[in-house]
């Protein structure tokens, strides 16, 4: 068995955990759903839910990886010997693998229209709309051009695989020189993009109107399948109960301090999602696009290509934002990819170098399924759904609340006396006020709460 690896830095660690939660999440389901579901209303449910959950859920998986120093399903092996809890790690490896397959897919895309802009293929006419002006014409110009760049066989099985590839570069370097470079590098370059664009929001003549259909707060719209919905988020965005933080805070060293990392984490994280709602909607309303749909993927590669085309510069706009969100999409990936490289390292002994293979090749045929599962094998279904549309219910809404309640259960129940408060305070080297509280939401909110909104979705 190797020594077990180590983040070199306290920026490094929270660029890395940080780079894992910063994903297609924040982009584009955040600021939709908040326009959705009533403005500032919504953001207030969503910030409850990752203050009351989001942050003692992570605080749970924090202790038990940096505490056992180990993989997701190692964790429990240690801590509970010969007991069944390891499931609880199991299902969340499961979990990210199956997640893996399909974002690598997503992941592709957003690489596909970062290198279609820098050609500027993306804003050339297209064989439908030669020669057509008006806001018609431009939908259904880049309606296309998405139907080409991702409900085609080719082209996004090219640039999935290209991905692919990426990560398998980063993983192999290691946990050092591979996620911890990379995430000191991208996360700055995320957030300075970022920055430009809600200056250049700020300038744009609707930018108040945009701030405010984006969050003038509705609270009748907020009611029990809003907050199921909230609560969904949160856990997706901060990369919850799929094994990430366990994994990764197997390699934060022995004096990180769990809370303040949780806290500096989860807000990051909130601050990019608001801030993406910032740049969005004064330029959405600035150029009269407000009509439009903005749920899921016809947000980023419809609608704000057409903002962008609109805008002087349409190109580097474009360019900027896609590399954005590849750099978003790619931390996320390699995150979900370690935590299978850890488990195969740790629980079998193999060298980092086999367990990426054995972790990469199996994902060319399930990523191809869900890349193809959007063009020819679009009328395959299971269950009545695409491959691409079973693996992301069956892993984001089962197999993820899944694993984190198990998990509390197990920290809230039936871990050592104290392990969670020693954790929290490094060995009682401080008093955290934090503790007894995250204990008791561990052991009572946490599991019932999750259990709730995991029905809740089946009824
Ligand atoms: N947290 C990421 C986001 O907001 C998504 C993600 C999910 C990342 C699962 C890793 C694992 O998009």
């Amino acid at each position: 068995m190797q020594e077990k690896a180590t983040f070199g830095s306290k920026i490094g660690l929270i660029a890395a955990t940080v780079g894992s939660a910063v994903g297609l999440g924040n982009v584009w389901r955040f600021p939709a759903e908040t326009q959705a579901h009533g403005g500032a209303a919504f953001l207030i449910v969503y910030i409850l839910c990752v203050l009351l959950l989001g942050i003692p859920v992570m605080l749970g998986e924090f202790s038990l990886g940096r505490g056992m120093k180990s993989d997701a399903v190692g964790v429990y092996k240690k801590i509970a010997p010969g007991k069944a809890w390891w499931i609880a790690g199991a299902i969340s490896v499961t979990a990210s693998y199956l997640i893996l397959s399909f974002y690598m897919v997503v992941s592709g895309w957003t690489l596909e229209y970062f290198v279609q802009s820098v050609t500027g293929n993306l804003f050339a006419d297209s064989s439908l709309t030669q020669g057509l002006t008006g806001i018609e014409a431009q939908d259904m110009k880049y309606t296309q051009k998405m139907q080409e760049y991702i409900a085609s066989d080719n082209a996004p099985l090219i640039f999935t695989y290209i991905m692919i590839l990426i990560n398998l570069a980063v993983i192999l370097m290691g946990v050092k020189k591979g996620i911890e470079r990379l995430s000191n590098v991208l996360m700055p370059i995320l957030f300075v993009v970022l920055v430009i664009f809600c200056f250049y929001a700020f300038t744009m003549p609707k930018f108040g109107e945009g701030i405010s259909f984006f969050l003038n707060p509705d609270f009748s719209k907020i009611n029990m399948s809003v907050v199921v919905n909230a609560l969904g988020q949160a856990f997706f965005s901060l990369s919850l109960g799929m094994g990430i933080l366990i994994t990764y805070s197997s390699y934060f060293p022995s004096s990180t301090k769990l809370v303040k990392t949780s806290f500096t984490v989860s807000l990051l994280d909130m601050l990019v999602a608001i801030l993406i709602g910032v740049m969005i909607f004064p330029a959405v309303m600035s150029f009269g696009l407000e009509d439009h749909n903005f749920a899921g993927a016809s947000l980023v590669f419809v609608t704000l290509p057409e903002v962008f085309a609109q805008m002087p510069g349409s190109q580097v706009w474009s360019i900027l934002f896609f590399l954005l969100l590849f750099v978003a999409a790619l931390t996320s990936t390699i995150s979900l990819a370690e935590v299978m490289v850890a488990f195969l390292c740790d629980r079998f002994g193999l060298k980092r170098q086999s367990s990426c293979l054995i972790v990469v090749l199996p994902l060319f045929v399930l990523s191809s399924l869900c890349s193809l599962s959007q063009g020819s094998l679009s009328s395959f279904t299971i269950f009545g759904k695409t491959i691409f549309d079973f693996l992301d219910t069956f892993a984001t809404n089962l197999l993820l609340p899944l694993g984190a309640i198990i998990m509390c259960i197990y920290l809230g129940w039936f871990a050592p006396k104290d392990y969670l408060k020693r954790e929290l305070t490094n060995n009682y080297s401080f008093r955290s006020v934090m503790t007894p509280i995250v204990s008791f939401i561990i052991k009572w909110c946490a599991p019932l709460l999750i259990g709730v909104v995991m029905v809740s979705q089946f009824i």
